[in-house]
């Protein structure tokens, strides 16, 4: 039996995957042992203290139901969310940042014609989105999908609302010929990422705030063109310099155009003020075999 040495001991560690027959998962976990190991022995860390990481653990794993994915937002708040999309983005001259998803995404929305309102029982100033879906040169990109979510004027996602079995403020959209999108919801406010749970815990013990800056969620796909998840933040808002998750991006940043009552972009008459988001998306076309074509394919 030889002395304990760290270097060795990893060495060993490190051995025991030789039979391991899945190259890419042994690189990673390889990775993920080399980082682990280094950390434990830069930090010193304690028997206690490896408990209280172990227990931790459990807690986020514990906090986990159907409608609550705490593992996601310890990934979100850590940045390792941003840090996967930025090292991956496929990005072509200009082509739409993609950033966050969040835990607030449900799918199955219904898809609505263009220029429908999503804002019926949602609290929050009524806005106008509108623009066009292109490609890199700017060509009009037909019948793309934009699958659109965002909390209310007050910062709640519908699935956050005590009682609230029904989608609101979410829908789908297509673009027609021209690339052209347009729908109604409404602006929405900043809110705290849900911090309840074991991930907001580890938040406010590292001393940082819980907001994010007011924002709402587009799912793009087209044929032929890498799906996006991204979306856009109201300029001069709250937090926009501090997002609890480090997912905004200088592109994404939109002004909210208010409006007095009257006519609006889409020619409807409005008897209240209102507020219009210009915005267009632009897609990256598919160029090599293996990208990604789908949300399906992840
Ligand atoms: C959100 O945008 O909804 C979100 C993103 C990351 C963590 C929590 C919430
Ligand atoms: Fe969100």
């Amino acid at each position: 039996m030889t002395e304990f040495n760290v270097s060795a001991h990893l060495q060993e560690v490190l051995a025991s995957f030789s039979l391991c027959n899945d190259a890419r998962f042994k690189a990673i976990m390889s990775a993920v042992v080399r980082h682990l190991h280094a950390c434990i022995t830069e930090v010193k860390l304690r028997p206690d203290e490896w408990k209280d990481a172990i227990e931790f653990l459990t807690e986020t794993g514990h906090a986990c139901t159907e409608k609550r994915q705490e593992f996601i937002l310890l990934s979100d708040l850590l940045g390792l969310s941003t840090l996967t999309i930025g090292i991956n983005q496929q990005r072509g001259d200009d082509c739409l940042e993609e950033t966050v998803e969040g835990p607030y995404y449900w799918e199955g929305a219904a898809e609505l014609p263009s220029g429908a309102d999503i804002s019926e029982g949602v609290k929050g100033f009524k806005t106008y989105y509108y623009g066009r879906v292109i490609d890199g040169s700017g060509a009009p990109i037909a019948n793309a999908l934009l699958d659109v979510w965002s909390g209310d004027g007050e910062g709640n996602y519908d699935m956050q609302l005590p009682g609230q079995q029904e989608m609101m403020a979410r829908g789908k959209f297509r673009t027609n010929t021209l690339g052209e999108y347009g729908f109604w919801s409404i602006k929405p406010s900043y809110y705290p990422i849900p911090s309840d749970g074991p991930a907001g815990h580890m938040q406010r013990k590292l001393g940082r705030h819980p907001n994010r800056p007011g924002h709402i969620h587009f799912k793009l796909s087209a044929d032929g063109y890498v799906p996006v998840n991204t979306q856009l933040f109201i300029a001069n808002g709250p937090y926009l310099e501090s997002d609890c998750v480090f997912g905004v991006k200088p592109g994404l940043i939109v002004d909210y155009v208010e409006h007095p009552a009257g006519v609006a972009p889409d020619g409807r008459e409005m008897s209240k003020p209102f507020s219009s988001v210009p915005f267009d998306f632009r897609l990256t076309a598919i160029q090599h075999s293996n990208a990604r074509t789908s949300y399906e394919d992840r």
